[in-house]
């Protein structure tokens, strides 16, 4: 039987990632990589660092693919992303077919943890539901942004007994539900900061957490917004990137 393991590897810094992510690392033989063709060399960086500092005693091989790219002009978001995942499933059925012996182990570092605003699950079990291709697969857990966003601002991410709402800088656009008051941020092309700027709201922001570059502030939203948009314009031009995510809180910490 062949393995798949998706293997979380924390979301920037090599030390996030677990000691179950180094034994499922160590059991590799080939590893499957969507070349995504950006600039962000810095990403790549971290997978290789990954793989030489903590892969000890077994050889691999890396086997890269073209990644698909998102049609962002499909009208219809969700289904823009439906058939984006549609071309990720053919490519990792072809590569688990032909790039992967019988008793072999092949895996997929995933950004962070796999469970978190990633498609790779929702990839792999539709290859399985349409079962051309025999094979396991198992999810290694890894330290997503926000645990490290919460870790950096030395904060909880919830008020006693209060939910927390994950959301992306599109959705927060809607405003919070009903009876939430923390709203954690993701994917936020920067629009979603304004979004609740007029409210008493507090903000923990960071980018690039957990790597050189990391940047953090925090304070009243109204007083750090324009700040925070120079930082976030000054640091995508610097490096041609950002990845942000912040926490969002109206009522003073608990
Ligand atoms: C496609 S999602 C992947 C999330 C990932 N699976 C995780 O567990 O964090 C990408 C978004 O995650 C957030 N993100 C990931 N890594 C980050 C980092 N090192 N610093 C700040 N935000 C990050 C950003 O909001 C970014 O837009």
């Amino acid at each position: 039987m062949k393995t798949l393991l998706l293997i979380g590897i924390g979301a920037g810094n090599p030390d996030y990632v677990t000691m179950q992510a180094v034994k499922a690392l160590n059991k590799v033989d080939v590893f499957f990589v969507l070349d995504k063709g950006e600039a962000k060399d810095d990403l790549v960086k971290l997978r290789t660092t990954i793989c030489e500092r903590f892969i000890t005693d077994h050889a691999y091989r890396i086997v890269e693919a073209a990644s698909p790219v998102r049609d962002a002009g499909t009208p219809d978001y969700k289904s823009g992303v439906r058939s984006w995942h549609d071309e990720k499933a053919a490519i990792f059925s072809r590569l688990i077919a032909t790039e992967l012996k019988d008793g072999e182990v092949g895996g997929i570092l995933v950004w962070g943890d796999p469970s978190l605003y990633d498609s790779t699950i929702r990839v792999i079990q539709q290859i399985v539901a349409e079962g051309k291709i025999a094979f396991d697969y198992e999810v290694i857990p890894g330290i997503t942004s926000v645990q490290a966003l919460a870790a950096q601002h030395k904060i909880a991410l919830n008020a006693i007994g209060e939910p927390v709402h994950i959301t992306t800088g599109r959705k927060l656009l809607e405003g919070l539900p009903q009876g939430v008051d923390t709203a954690v941020v993701m994917l936020d092309n920067g629009s979603g900061l304004r979004a609740l700027a007029d409210e008493d709201v507090e903000i923990y922001w960071g980018a690039y957490l957990g790597t050189p570059d990391e940047v953090l502030a925090s304070g009243k939203l109204a007083d750090q917004v324009a700040e925070i948009e120079r930082m976030r314009a000054e640091e995508r031009a610097r490096k041609g990137w950002i990845m942000d995510t912040y926490l969002l809180r109206r009522t003073p910490r608990q």
